[in-house]
């Protein structure tokens, strides 16, 4: 089995879904966790929002799974859209844990329209998330994982990171960045023997799908029906993944040192390039 021991792990998002799953998995490996998330998103109408309210109290509850596993964990909150907050948190995570050896770039959010329709706030705040805080984490952390000459980095993209769809253009578009950024950040760092990889899940029914089958239901659908819907006509596998599924490739790349630059999709075959 693979072992994390004496290795720090910091987790942005990590206060639900996927990056809970993550941070878990992590922790289960040997790692210490810092999870970072934030309490309260600017509600806007376009982004879901009761959801993303109560990320940094749902964090401390991660971070007391950890610890009954026996590892170390905290709990920052942190925007991944401000560039002090990013500085901070990895400050906070050497400060706490005594180090930084893997970041886990996972804090995300989406919302759905027609190009056509879509206002720029809209734009705006999918960018920041999706983009601009994976830029801001990946930079706070890069001086750190650079001097002790070892490090991973970790950045959740998406399918939606491979193949567009229709009203996620805005998000589609923020995840083929996030690949495009990690593949040219693979390059920029191995050299110093600090990797970068991607994983691209699939369809995993956290707060984001939550949101995704409410919004994306036929006027004559349930919810349940519209999950269904999108896990058979999307996943030749014909089942969801889990945000076990996810930590389990994150603990993986974690410890796989020749692995730098990929970008991995666990998505039961959606895409399969
Ligand atoms: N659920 C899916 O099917 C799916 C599929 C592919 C990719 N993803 C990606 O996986 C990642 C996690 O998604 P999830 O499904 O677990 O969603 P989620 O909504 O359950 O979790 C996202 C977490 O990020 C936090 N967050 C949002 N904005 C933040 C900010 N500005 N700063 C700090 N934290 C912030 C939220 O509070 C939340 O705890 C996202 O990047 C998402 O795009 C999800």
């Amino acid at each position: 089995m693979t072992s994390l021991n004496g290795q720090v792990a910091l987790v942005t998002g990590g206060a639900r879904g996927i990056g809970r799953g993550i941070a878990l998995a992590l922790a289960h490996a040997g790692a210490n966790v810092a999870i970072a998330d934030l309490e309260h998103i600017a509600s806007t109408a376009q982004q879901y929002t009761s959801a993303t309210i109560g990320g940094f109290t749902e964090a401390q509850k991660t971070v007391a799974e950890i610890t009954a596993l026996g590892r170390r964990a905290i709990a920052i909150q942190a925007d991944v859209r401000q560039k002090a907050d990013n500085e901070r948190m990895v400050q906070e995570t050497i400060d706490g844990l005594g180090g930084l050896h893997i970041l886990v770039c996972n804090a995300g959010v989406v919302s759905v329209s027609p190009v056509e329709t879509m206002n720029e706030e809209m734009w705006d705040v999918t960018f920041a998330v999706n983009v601009k805080g994976v830029f801001l984490s990946c930079q706070a952390a890069i001086p750190k994982l650079k001097a002790q000459g070892k490090g991973c980095i970790i950045n959740i993209a998406s399918i939606a990171g491979k193949n567009g769809s229709a009203g996620l253009a805005h998000y589609c578009a923020s995840k083929f960045a996030v690949v495009g950024f990690s593949n040219s950040l693979a390059k920029e760092l191995a050299a110093t023997n600090v990797r970068v990889n991607a994983i691209c899940p699939g369809i995993l029914r956290t707060q984001m799908w939550e949101y995704l089958a409410d919004t994306l239901k036929r006027s004559s659908e349930s919810k349940e029906d519209a999950w269904q819907r999108y896990i058979k006509g999307m996943i030749p596998l014909g089942r969801p993944q889990t945000p076990d599924d996810i930590g389990q490739l994150a603990v993986y790349l974690a410890a796989a040192e020749n692995v730098t630059g990929q970008a991995i999709n666990v998505d039961g075959g959606i895409e399969m390039h």
